[in-house]
């Protein structure tokens, strides 16, 4: 088995104690640092890591990697972009700036239905060839798993396209980067239908139906809000989903506390996520669950919304992800390790959870066990950055550091 060795990483995270308790109620001890440290790996899983000094004799003879002066991580994971999108909406976020609100300038045409026709007007290539730029771009931050939505189409055939669209870029850039195909038709009615019952009816389920025979989809999501998608249809999608054995997300409680979350984890969700107006109710019903509570502060910062209460559902033992949530209107910002970076004093997290969230939680958030911390037996994938302290790779917001 080919066995590769990295030597004297001058700091690693492990992230061991955060993945002993399930990522739940972490001290800042529990990032599992360990200085001068070394990672002995093959092709499938971590074998073995420790300090340097404890390197094991058998390891010692093999050919390495000297890694002094460099710091590594868990692999970073964006559990929630849409990065399928044609055209952009930077007049509405001036609008916004000048005055107007996001729920204004979506019932006056604009919001995800003026993205939709963006979208449309690109071509299957077109769409196939932003996608891989925006990857690679989310890619030079440090982030190796990328989550993407569907959901810019909203008419049968293009999102039937986008779902294929994202399976083809799954394909392209496998293994470097990892993508996770989520179907979210369920994004917003378009005006041709009278109802989202309707339009669940004669596109979502029908779509969910054709892409669950054709096997490519790793999660479902859908747009859970007023004006949007109502209980009945998260209850219609999700039944559908658990029938093709498919596990559900849902954007929830991101303007009212239309109570998305007790909704999650009823279902199992693997995460609830934005939950800017989650209740008390909502956060006792994520604790009891498995369900990831993942929290997107770049979209709160980009509509200038208060921010969700983080030490709330970080205190009550939630399991807490962050995510970029990069997409045309709410937030148009691809570089999750910034957005993180900026959120933690705001979030008020300690270096654990910040870090946790970015990457255990957020691999727990699309369904993935095997990876976000460096113990033996998870997959080998890691985050590696151009210094020798992690405090600095959060401390230079916005500066890139990844390797
Ligand atoms: O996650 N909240 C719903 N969907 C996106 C917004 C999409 C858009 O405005 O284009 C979100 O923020
Ligand atoms: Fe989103």
């Amino acid at each position: 088995m080919n066995i590769k060795i990295f030597r004297n990483f001058s700091e690693i995270a492990t992230l061991a104690p955060a993945l002993k308790k399930d990522g739940r109620r972490l001290i800042p001890s529990d990032i599992g640092l360990i200085k001068n440290g070394s990672i002995v790996y093959n092709q499938e899983e971590i074998l073995w890591v420790g300090p340097d000094s404890e390197l094991p004799e058998d390891y010692k003879g093999i050919d390495s990697i000297d890694t002094t002066g460099k710091s590594c991580l868990p692999e970073i994971v964006d559990s929630h972009t849409h990065i399928v999108f044609g055209g952009d909406r930077a007049h509405e976020y001036s609008m916004r700036l000048n005055g107007a609100t996001y729920e204004e300038i979506a019932a006056a045409g604009g919001g995800i239905l003026n993205s939709m026709k963006g979208t449309n007007a690109l071509s299957r290539s077109e769409l196939l060839k932003l996608g891989q730029q925006r990857i690679r771009a989310i890619k030079s931050y440090g982030v190796g798993t990328i989550e993407i939505k569907s959901g810019y189409g909203l008419n049968f055939e293009k999102e039937y396209e986008i779902s294929r669209i994202i399976h083809d870029l799954k394909n392209i850039v496998r293994p470097d980067v990892q993508i996770i195909n989520t179907f979210m038709a369920a994004h917003a009615v378009p005006k041709e239908y009278a109802s989202s019952y309707d339009y669940m009816k004669e596109v979502v389920l029908p779509l969910l139906d054709r892409l669950g025979e054709e096997q490519i989809l790793d999660c479902v999501d859908i747009f859970h809000e007023k004006n949007y998608f109502s209980d009945e249809d998260v209850t219609s999608l999700f039944e559908r989903a658990q029938r093709w054995n498919i596990p559900v997300k849902i954007h929830a409680d991101e303007f009212n506390d239309n109570k998305g979350a007790i909704l999650a984890a009823k279902y199992h969700a693997l995460s609830a996520d934005h939950l800017l107006s989650t209740g008390a109710d909502g956060i006792a019903a994520l604790k009891d669950s498995s369900t990831v509570a993942t929290l997107l502060p770049g979209t709160g910062l980009f509509l200038g919304k208060t921010q969700a209460n983080a030490r709330a559902f970080l205190d009550a033992g939630v399991k807490v992800a962050i995510a970029s949530d990069f997409n045309p209107g709410s937030c148009h910002c691809d570089n999750l390790l910034m957005v993180a970076a900026l959120a933690a004093p705001i979030y008020k997290m300690n270096m654990a959870e910040l870090w946790c969230a970015i990457t255990l939680n957020a691999a727990h958030a699309v369904g993935i066990k095997s990876q976000g911390a460096i113990v033996p037996g998870l997959k080998p994938r890691f985050s590696i950055f151009n210094t020798d302290s992690i405090d600095r790779i959060t401390y230079s917001w916005g500066k890139n550091l990844a390797i």
